[in-house]
């Protein structure tokens, strides 16, 4: 029996009973309902094939060719749905992206027009401690927001930096500027109402270099720094911490995640995909 149980955290729940490489269309279902509720969903002990967890992901959309990594190196052998999160170096080389410091809050890929609805993200291998995975509510944070704040922002694009990744990086192949106003990246509405579930949500993809569109770089910086006060608060995170064959899927519209760092010396692998 598949059954859905939440964190008690403002976001998350954990589903149990599950094998993610044969669900019939009714347990599918159950999760899918689950997945927009409660905006990030584990499910444990699972073993999957990097075939498995595309098939998997296929189920929710079609699935984003994966980043080229920080080191220029492209795609998983036969598989370039799949981007690797890791800081393991083979041959002198990094096999994935993030190495071992803290990854700041962010939501994938929303530098693009078209960021992934969501993300998958899958333990091969992960250290005894250090490297959780926290994830904060947009549609709490929007409902945190003071009424001032609302009237502030409910109106206005955010520029979303596509200079940096969350592990402070430059992208492969940017030209690296402090400018928000000139750093590339792609406009988004603040606040938004989320397709799925018809809540309204902020969307802030990133604080570095981000910038709120016209409006004097101070008076944007002074209004973000605001509102990701509210956003990030304690109360309206939950952390996880990982365990091999943990597969882990969030909304990437209606959250945002961090990941802190962890002894360089350990082994972190995770395989993720994007779902468009
Ligand atoms: C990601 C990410 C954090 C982690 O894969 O998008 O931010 O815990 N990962 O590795
Ligand atoms: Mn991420």
């Amino acid at each position: 029996m598949m059954t859905v149980v939440p964190t008690g955290a403002a976001l998350g729940a954990e589903i149990r009973g599950a094998d993610l490489r044969q669900l019939d269309d009714a347990a599918f279902a159950v999760l899918h309902t689950a997945w927009l509720t409660h905006q990030v969903l584990l499910i444990r002990d699972q073993a999957l094939g990097d075939a498995d967890l595309i098939a998997f992901s296929r189920r929710f959309g079609e699935l984003d060719l994966a980043p080229i990594q920080e080191s220029g190196r492209r795609f998983v052998e036969g598989h370039p749905e799949l981007y690797v999160v890791s800081n393991v170096v083979e041959g002198g080389e990094p096999i994935g992206s993030l190495g071992s410091g803290e990854a700041v809050w962010h939501t994938d890929m929303s530098y693009q027009p078209q960021p992934p609805k969501a993300s998958v993200l899958y333990a091969l291998e992960v250290p005894l401690s250090g490297g959780d995975t926290s994830f904060c509510t947009m549609y709490g944070a929007w409902d945190a927001l003071p009424d001032d704040l609302r009237a502030r922002v409910r109106d206005v694009r955010v520029k979303h930096d596509g200079t940096y990744n969350s592990g402070g990086y430059v992208r492969h192949g940017v030209t690296p500027t402090g400018d928000p106003r000139t750093a590339p990246g792609t406009l988004h509405p603040l606040v938004q109402v989320h397709p799925g579930t018809g809540r309204t949500h902020l969307y802030l993809g990133r604080r570095r270099n981000a910038y709120i569109e016209g409006l004097p770089l101070e008076e944007s910086d002074a209004l973000l720094d605001r509102v990701w006060e509210v956003a990030t608060t304690d109360g309206l995170t939950w952390t996880h911490a990982w365990r091999v064959g943990d597969l882990v899927l969030w909304d990437n519209r209606c959250t945002m995640h961090r990941r802190d760092s962890f002894d360089p010396s350990t082994r972190r692998v995770m395989h993720r995909t994007q779902i468009q």
